[in-house]
């Protein structure tokens, strides 16, 4: 029997799946840094999702762990090398929750362009204005997908639907491929200068951090709206603040910040932005995809089996 620590909420089949297969599973949500550092000394696995950061002094606190199991898409929480390095196996999720992270961005995409939280909120008040919140139609708009993966990919369909024009930036795709998905491929500085709304859809990684800042933004066409439902700190969140100032930037729609809570940041607060405590990942399907995936993969490395990629 394995003692299978859980540190963020994940679905309850899952955690049968393990405590059925006999393992203690221990769900301790909310830990502080030290009191993870406590509570993963005797696991023997640890499952988490994008609040737990998993790093060196973490993984040398666990003197008896053989997998990582991140109930999700990135392993961005994760020090992988270090992990690797102690011989304990990093298993994540990657397919639970494309079709949600892509509905959570047309959802963020209407919502800025029809400002609906501003204007829910304004008759929540007992306000009747109806033209404070003329939007924009995405009809006949171009959109650029910042990273053509499985989620840009999922976007450019739906996108698709409403007659946007579909552009992206992703160095590891091939024009023949976008073109299937009715996608021209362009560099980033043409994508900024040519989209009416921009959606970043990229792992967070040294190449990726602070990619949308000041230059980038200085680059956009005029009046651009820029959507980010992949991982914080992607967009330098004070030079976005200062484009949406200045009126160079029209609105944003964030779902993840630099820090989470974004408690000190800039965004926080502007009329023209749309804000969501990192939700794409969060909706009934997606977390049992994601529950029951991570569990059978961790139950696979606790049995010391081959973990095919899920
Ligand atoms: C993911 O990467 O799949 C999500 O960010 C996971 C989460 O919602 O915690």
């Amino acid at each position: 029997m394995a003692r299978v620590l859980v540190t963020e909420t994940i679905a309850e089949e899952g955690l049968q799946l393990l405590s059925d297969a006999g393992h203690e599973v221990v769900v301790r949500t909310g830990l502080d840094h030290d009191g993870l550092l406590e509570a993963v000394a005797d696991a023997d696995a640890l499952i988490i999702r994008s609040a737990t950061k998993v790093t060196a002094d973490v993984l040398e606190a666990a003197h008896h762990l053989v997998v990582v199991g991140r109930a999700g898409i990135g392993l961005d929480n994760v020090d992988v090398e270090t992990a690797t390095k102690r011989g304990v196996m990093v298993v994540n999720a990657p397919q639970s929750n494309i079709v949600s992270a892509a509905e959570h961005t047309l959802a963020l995409l209407l919502a800025l362009a029809r400002h609906v939280p501003q204007a829910h909120a304004s008759v929540q008040r007992g306000e009747w204005r109806r033209s404070a919140f003329q939007g924009v139609e995405l009809y006949g708009k171009t959109l650029g997908i910042i990273g053509l993966g499985r989620i840009g990919a999922l976007v450019a369909q739906r996108a698709n639907a409403f007659g946007m024009r579909l552009v992206a930036y992703d160095p590891y795709i091939s024009q023949e491929r976008a073109r299937k998905m009715g996608v021209t491929l362009l560099d980033l500085d043409e994508l900024m200068a040519t989209s009416d709304i921009v959606t970043i859809h990229l792992p967070k990684s040294k190449e990726t951090v602070g990619l949308v800042g000041a230059a980038l933004l200085a680059k956009a066409k005029p009046g651009i709206r820029i959507v980010n439902a992949s991982r914080g700190g992607i967009i330098d969140e004070a030079a976005l603040a200062e484009a949406i100032a200045r009126g160079h930037v029209a609105g944003a729609a964030l779902d993840v910040f630099a820090e989470e809570p974004p408690t000190n940041s800039p965004i926080v607060g502007l009329d023209q932005v749309v804000l969501t405590p990192h939700l794409g990942a969060s909706t009934a399907e997606a977390q049992s995809k994601a529950g029951v995936t991570i569990a059978e993969q961790v139950l696979l490395a606790l049995a010391n089996e081959f973990v095919p990629f899920a």
